[in-house]
């Protein structure tokens, strides 16, 4: 589902980051972990496209992702990647049930509102539909975050950091909803992080090397 092959990335005036070869198959669950700076946030910026390497291939369901571009990229990662950021991106002069539409929309798919409904219940934030994002707590901000992130039925759930803030309850809430998300529409889910707590829920793990 996620093969990466000898991936390269080199920020402007850095020295290329060089990524292990790596393959996910679909319905997996991964951490990637590794030390501050090890390449983890770039890593998945590389899975969702975001970036594109400078050397290799990435792959997400078979399809070279550097071989899309514009808006062909943009619906191919709005249908098939969800991604949770660690700043959540939601639009603020939106309201939560509007967020959801907008993924909708860019992914080219059509408005749904049952399916809105279906992802924001068994988060509990279904009454919250007509908040904007600063009428929310954290957590409840969060759970936005993820509902959007699995809203398109995703192929591919990607999570970056999204416990290192949290006590051991909340993490645990977060890593089960993750993972019940993930479930729910058989994706394959990689959390990025550097908060051992969440190896007890996620055993496959990929470790990564401290730049030179
Ligand atoms: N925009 C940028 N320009 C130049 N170098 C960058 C940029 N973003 C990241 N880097 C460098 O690339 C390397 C990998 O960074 P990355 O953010 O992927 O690490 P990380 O493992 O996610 O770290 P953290 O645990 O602190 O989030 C680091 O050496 C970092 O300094
Ligand atoms: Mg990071």
């Amino acid at each position: 589902m996620l093969r990466f092959t000898q991936v390269q990335y080199r920020y402007p005036s850095t020295e290329a980051l060089s990524l292990p070869d790596w393959e996910a198959a679909q319905g997996e669950h991964w951490l990637l972990l590794g030390a501050s700076g090890s390449g983890k946030t770039t890593m998945l910026q590389l899975a969702a496209g975001l970036l594109t390497p400078t050397a290799g291939t990435v792959e997400v369901a078979e399809q070279r992702l550097a071989s899309l571009s514009g808006r062909t990229l943009d619906r191919f990662r709005g249908q098939r990647i969800g991604i949770v950021f660690q700043t959540l991106h939601l639009v603020s002069a939106l309201t939560v049930e509007q967020n959801l539409r907008l993924a909708q929309y860019l992914a080219g798919l059509p408005q749904d509102s049952e399916r809105i409904t279906e992802v924001l219940e068994p988060l509990g934030i279904a009454h919250k539909r007509k908040r904007r994002p600063h009428q929310l707590s954290q957590g409840e901000a969060q759970r936005v975050a993820l509902a959007r992130a699995v809203l398109n039925r995703p192929s591919v759930l990607l999570a970056d950091e999204p416990t290192s803030a949290l006590d051991d309850r909340s993490c645990e809430q977060v890593a089960k909803l993750l993972l019940s998300q993930a479930r729910a529409c058989g994706a394959t889910l990689v959390i990025a992080t550097h908060d051992a707590r969440l190896g007890r829920y996620i055993p496959q793990q990929l470790q990564l090397e401290a730049a030179a």
